[in-house]
């Protein structure tokens, strides 16, 4: 068995590869591209919160990246403690479940704006029309993009995450949108330097962070692009795979979907075990910073290791009958946003935007058929899941 995140056939089912590894290799060896992967839930989640052992320094993706690379543009989600928390201390107000519930009406009217030309239609690409459209209008609008450079970001954002089959080389296209996307956000901080507008960017202008020295430090204009390429980054993708796998998973289960439709107060816990079945973010990956032992096996200092969190979370021994999609499941440890320093400071923000677009959704939608032929996917590193939905109302 070989595991290969970058094979076309595994981003179409990875789970009977998880399924064997969890129970024939807990902690595997890929020799050819040199990494480890632990695939049980207890040990992805120990090894999320151990941030000294695994360190992102090297990012979270299989592609490893020099931590050089982050010096100009240093991003949290590439940065161990302290560097790493003072970055995140600083936006963590932004994510409050108060700031959140003042953004539900602005959210719940976008929902609306996207969703009713599709139920006049009677259906229509749930992903092209709705999912991947929603959260980085909210993304962008916290963070103050303008309206009309959105689409081309989010075009940007798109290519620089997609990967040419078995191999873990960024293509030249990847690279090239990375690329725009960074002079893009260098050249919206200084815009918005001289001419502030309401979003976060602007408010981040005066914030003030702490100095290793106990002293005081404003954000430079490296830090505040960082800021916004992980922000954006980080807010598109997986909210678009996790509502797609929603709709999906809701047409194949009419019993499930009937839940919700009678009480949509069951919404937010059917999100939940959305992210769980289907796992939007596949796994985050670490550099070893000292030798460890996993099932016997010593993994040297300076090894990259993967954390499935797509694999725990269909871990039988966390799950009872993991495969199956049930929305009254008890998930009392979530691992879907991962866990420790780097948990998803999107979050609250990814739980609303779920709970309000699904509840749209069933308004509109209360009986619809997913043309599953028709549905394609991403070839992305680490995010998984849908790049087109056709749905229709049945
Ligand atoms: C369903 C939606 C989402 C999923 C499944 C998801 C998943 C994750 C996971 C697994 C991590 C941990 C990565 C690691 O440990 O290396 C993470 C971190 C992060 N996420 Fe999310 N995320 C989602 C939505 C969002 C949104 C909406 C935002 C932005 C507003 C966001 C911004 C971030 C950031 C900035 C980090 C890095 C935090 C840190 O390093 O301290 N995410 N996310």
């Amino acid at each position: 068995m070989e595991l290969n995140p970058f094979s076309y056939e595994f981003h179409a089912d990875p789970y009977p590869a998880y399924r064997w590894l969890r129970e024939h290799a807990p902690l595997y060896r890929n020799e050819k591209m040199s990494f480890w992967a632990l695939s049980r839930f207890a040990d992805v989640a120990a090894a999320l919160v151990d941030w000294k052992t695994y360190s992102s320094a090297e990012g979270p993706l299989l592609e490893r990246m020099d931590p050089r690379m982050f010096e100009v543009t240093p991003m949290m989600l590439f940065l161990d403690p302290p560097r790493h928390d003072r970055l995140r201390r600083l936006v963590a107000s932004a994510f409050t479940p108060r700031r959140m519930a003042d953004l539900e009406a602005s959210i719940r009217a976008m929902a609306a704006r996207l969703l009713d030309p599709l139920a006049e239609r009677g259906g229509g690409d749930f992903v092209h029309e709705f999912s991947a459209v929603l959260p980085s209008e909210v993304i962008f609008a916290l963070l103050g993009v303008p309206e009309a450079d959105r689409r081309q970001c989010r075009e940007w954002m798109d290519q620089s995450l997609d990967r040419d089959p078995d191999t873990p080389e960024l293509p030249p296209r990847a690279l090239a949108a990375m690329m725009d996307l960074s002079r893009y956000w260098y050249e919206l901080v200084g815009e918005l330097r001289k001419h502030r507008n309401e979003g976060l960017v602007s408010a981040l202008f005066d914030a003030e962070i702490q100095t290793d020295g106990g002293g005081t430090t404003k954000l430079s204009e490296g830090e505040l692009i960082g800021l916004c390429s992980v922000l954006a980054g980080g807010g598109n993708e997986t909210t678009t795979r996790l509502l797609a796998d929603a709709v999906v998973l809701f047409a194949r289960h009419p019993d499930e979907y009937r839940k919700v439709l009678t009480d949509p107060g069951r919404i937010p816990a059917a999100v939940e075990e959305v992210l769980r079945w289907a796992s939007p973010a596949q796994y985050a990956a670490r550099t070893v910073m000292r030798d460890v032992e996993w099932y016997g096996t010593r993994v040297p200092k300076g090894d990259r290791i993967v954390l499935l969190i797509g694999a725990a979370n269909r871990d039988e021994r966390e799950y009872p009958d993991p495969d199956r999609f049930d929305v009254d499941r008890e998930i009392p440890n979530p691992l879907g946003f991962g866990q420790g320093v780097h948990f998803c400071i999107g979050a609250p923000l990814a739980r609303l935007e779920s709970r309000v677009a699904l509840e749209e959704f069933v308004r509109r939608f209360p009986r619809y058929a997913v043309d599953e032929a028709g549905c394609r996917r991403v070839h992305m590193s680490n995010v998984h899941g849908y790049a087109a939905v056709p749905f229709a109302r049945a």
